[in-house]
């Protein structure tokens, strides 16, 4: 008998001031800098975004996020035996957010650790924790993503600080005889590290380096439109599926022109896309489960609907995932 692992409960936390395209405008203007609503939605799709108050961290995002989903798993923490928290902006060098989180909720005892792979952070984790599921190392983990990418962005570079935004997201993963996550596939191209990054180190008390993130937009955009489609097909190569069995396809929101590429380049219909970028723009690890509990709640994504989760981020860093949800 096959051992899977599938989704038992959704859930996110955006923080709550929200600031739309035209106010972050004004703001940039004070310090001379030029942008506006228009350039961004055409480019991007993004109308606003959610920033966190400087005393809001990724942990206190992701706890909300975790026992939001552990509510509708009808869990308790200590039901977790595995926390994974995908995040590239932690509260602390170490211990991980998912410590941090593990402890908020109360479930000691529990397996926790970070997967650092920025905006396939999410992706990544999913595909360990189904196979730590499948492999009997666990048997219901908690994954989350969680992000204050407002507190890595230069105000003063237009080309990025318009894009992202903070929040977070997370599932519940149970074992199951049943599918679940049919297929996943992870890739990596370190050699492009250069052209999305946070380059700032923490040395002898002080950081060594910018601690803001540094994109070269249009060489990401070019990878991005390539690996994505490529990952997509792989992982549904390997379930045994085609795009026409996709029920909803939850790409990273980075931008709604690299996503609805994505989905023609596989025959995948614009209105089947979960869009959220428009309401919470680039929220890196957490954009996947903030969408899917979005849609979850929604009424969007119903029980037994076949889902392509799919990313690309900083590494370069890229996956998928196709589950039965
Ligand atoms: O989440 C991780 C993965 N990240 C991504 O997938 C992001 C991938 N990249 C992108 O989404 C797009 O490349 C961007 C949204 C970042 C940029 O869009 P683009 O269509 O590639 O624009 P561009 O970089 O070619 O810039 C076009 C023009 C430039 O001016 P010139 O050289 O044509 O005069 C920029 O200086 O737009 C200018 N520009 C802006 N103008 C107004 C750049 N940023 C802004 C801005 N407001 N915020």
């Amino acid at each position: 008998m096959s051992r899977y692992s599938r989704i038992l409960g959704t859930g996110s936390c955006l923080p709550p001031t929200v600031v739309g395209n035209d106010e972050l405008a004004a703001r940039l203007a004070r310090d001379g800098i030029d942008t506006s609503d228009a350039w961004i939605v055409e480019r991007t799709g993004i109308r606003q975004r959610y920033f966190a108050d400087p005393g809001t961290s990724s942990v206190d995002l992701g706890e909300q996020a975790a026992r939001r989903a552990l509510d509708a798993a009808g869990l308790m923490a200590t039901d977790v035996d595995l926390i994974i928290c995908a995040t590239s902006t932690p509260d602390m060098i170490f211990p991980s957010n998912a410590a941090l989180i593990q402890g908020r909720l109360g479930a000691s005892g529990s397996a926790v650790f970070d997967v650092q792979a920025v905006c396939a952070g999410f992706v990544y984790a999913l595909a360990i924790a189904d196979q730590f599921i499948r492999g009997g190392l666990a048997r219901r983990a908690l994954v989350i993503g969680a992000e204050v990418f407002s507190s890595i962005l230069d105000f003063k570079d237009r080309t990025t600080c318009v894009l992202f935004g903070d929040g977070a997201g997370a599932v519940v993963l149970g074992a199951s005889d049943a599918p679940g996550v049919l297929a996943t596939a992870l890739h990596g191209d370190g050699s492009q590290a250069s052209i999305l990054c946070t380059p700032g180190r923490v040395r002898d008390g002080a950081v060594s380096g910018t601690p803001f993130l540094h994109m070269d937009g249009q060489a990401v955009f070019k990878q991005a439109v390539h690996v994505l489609e490529r990952v997509a097909r792989e992982v549904l190569d390997k379930a045994g599926r085609s795009a026409a069995d996709v029920d909803w396809m939850v790409p990273h929101q980075a931008n709604i022109r690299i996503m609805l590429h994505t989905a023609r380049k596989l025959g995948i219909p614009p209105e089947r896309v979960v869009q959220t970028v428009a309401e919470h723009g680039n929220t890196s690890a957490a954009s996947i489960p903030l969408a899917l509990d979005v849609a979850v709640r929604s009424g969007q994504v119903r029980r037994g609907d076949t889902l392509l989760l799919e990313a690309v981020g900083g590494g370069l860093t890229w996956g998928a995932a196709l589950l039965d949800y």
